[in-house]
Formats: structure tokens, sequence, C-alpha cells
């Protein structure tokens, strides 16, 4: 059977919960048995690096934060990521590779060189055969983000708007640099809209 890897991106309040659930949803009523992941955590080690991560008293310099990302990457990969697509079943990333190219690199300012040496190192070139982007301008992103979470930004989420808003632009130029594996959809559209466009793509790599 093909192997399927998807990986759903955005800033924070791009309303990637939702279209993972729907996506979720739509595969199952397909027969599919998908298996949905975040990143960074999903194996033992993945949730403690996490921890550190989302820790705002936890100083770090950039470099030391890509490579906890990075971390907890490989184990994921090893450990489930890989084993569950060698099964046959559908593997669904909530953030990937492109989330550290977009906040580490356009972000935090890494340059693309260490970012994707440590990248090539983490996944041995595993690549996502489709990434979903959901864009929405910054602003409105964290105020989405906001409200979600009661106003209690996390270490991340906590870093202003000049930061995700060089966040965004990074995805789009991601997106722009592979628009064959990118579908790049404006989170303003109503739910139903974006899942369908979702849904169409998914569908299409299924059955070819
Ligand atoms: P999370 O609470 O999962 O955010 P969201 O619900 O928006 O996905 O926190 C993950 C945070 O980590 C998020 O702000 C994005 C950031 N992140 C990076 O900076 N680099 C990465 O490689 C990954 C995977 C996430």
């Amino acid at each position: 059977m093909e192997k399927l890897l998807i990986s759903l991106e955005g800033i924070d309040g791009s309303g990637k919960s939702t279209q993972l659930d729907l996506l979720s949803k739509m595969l199952q009523s397909q027969g599919r048995n998908p298996l949905i992941l975040r990143e960074p955590g999903g194996t033992t080690l993945g949730e403690r690096v996490r921890g550190i991560l989302l820790d705002g008293s936890v100083e770090r310099s950039a470099i030391a934060e890509l490579l906890l990302f990075c971390s907890a990457r490989a184990e994921l990969i090893r450990r489930v990521i890989l084993p569950t697509l060698d099964e046959g079943r559908v593997v669904i990333l909530d953030r990937f590779i492109d989330s550290t190219r977009a906040y580490q690199g356009y972000g935090l300012g890494l340059g693309a060189t260490v970012i994707d040496a440590a990248l090539r190192i983490a996944t041995g070139g595993l690549t996502p055969a489709l990434t979903i982007l959901l864009d929405i301008e910054a602003t409105t992103g964290l105020r989405r983000a906001a409200s979600a979470s009661n106003g209690v930004a996390d270490a991340i989420e906590g870093r202003e708007l000049a930061f995700m808003e060089r966040v965004r632009q990074g995805y789009l130029a991601l997106a722009e640099r592979e628009p064959e594996r990118f579908l790049t959809i404006p989170a303003t559209k109503p739910h139903e809209e974006i899942a369908q466009q979702i849904n169409e793509r998914v569908l299409k790599l299924l059955n070819s």
C-alpha cells in the first residue's frame, strides 16, 4: 500500500485543530484509520522536550531551540511515524519540518543552511507528500490564539507580532518554492470550504 504522510502548517490561531479533526473524520469515512500526531510531542521524550520548549522560564539560544525541536522529531519519526507508514496507515502531522523553517528560520533568523542540516539529520529526508498551509494575517492569528488559550500565551505564542509576521511570510515563501507539495488556503474562509479543498487534494492523492 502507498505510504502517505501529510502535514498541516500555519501560524498560531490559523485553525489547524479544526481542520485536522475534519480531515481525520473524512478519512475514517473512507475506511482509513489515520494517525494524527502533534509536534513537538507524541513520544515520552517528545512530550518532555515539549514541556521545556513551551516553558517561558527556560532560557535558550536559537540553536538550542532548533536542536530540541529536532530531537523530538527524530524520536517521533523512528518510533512512531515510520512504523505506522509501514503498516499502510495515513499519518497526519500537526506541524512538521516547515514549522522549523518558518519559526526558527524566518522567525528567529537562523540560516537556511543550518536549519536544513539539522532537519536532514532529524528526518533522514522524510518529506510529506502534501503540506496544507492555513494562511492567516499575524494580527488575526494572534487574536484567535489568545482567545483560544484564555489569553495565557505559551513561550512561543508569546513572541511579538513582528515575529509572527516573519513566520507567516516565511511560510508563504516556502510554499512558493515548493508549489507541488504545498496547498495554501486562506484561513479566513469558512471551515467547510477549507475542508472541501483539503478533502479534494487528499482524495486525489489516495487514488493516484
Ligand atoms: P502548540 O501549542 O502545539 O501550538 P499550535 O497549537 O499552534 O500548533 O505549540 C507549538 C509551538 O511550537 C507553536 O507556537 C509553533 C512552535 N514550533 C516551532 O517553533 N518549531 C517547530 O519546529 C515546531 C514543530 C513548532
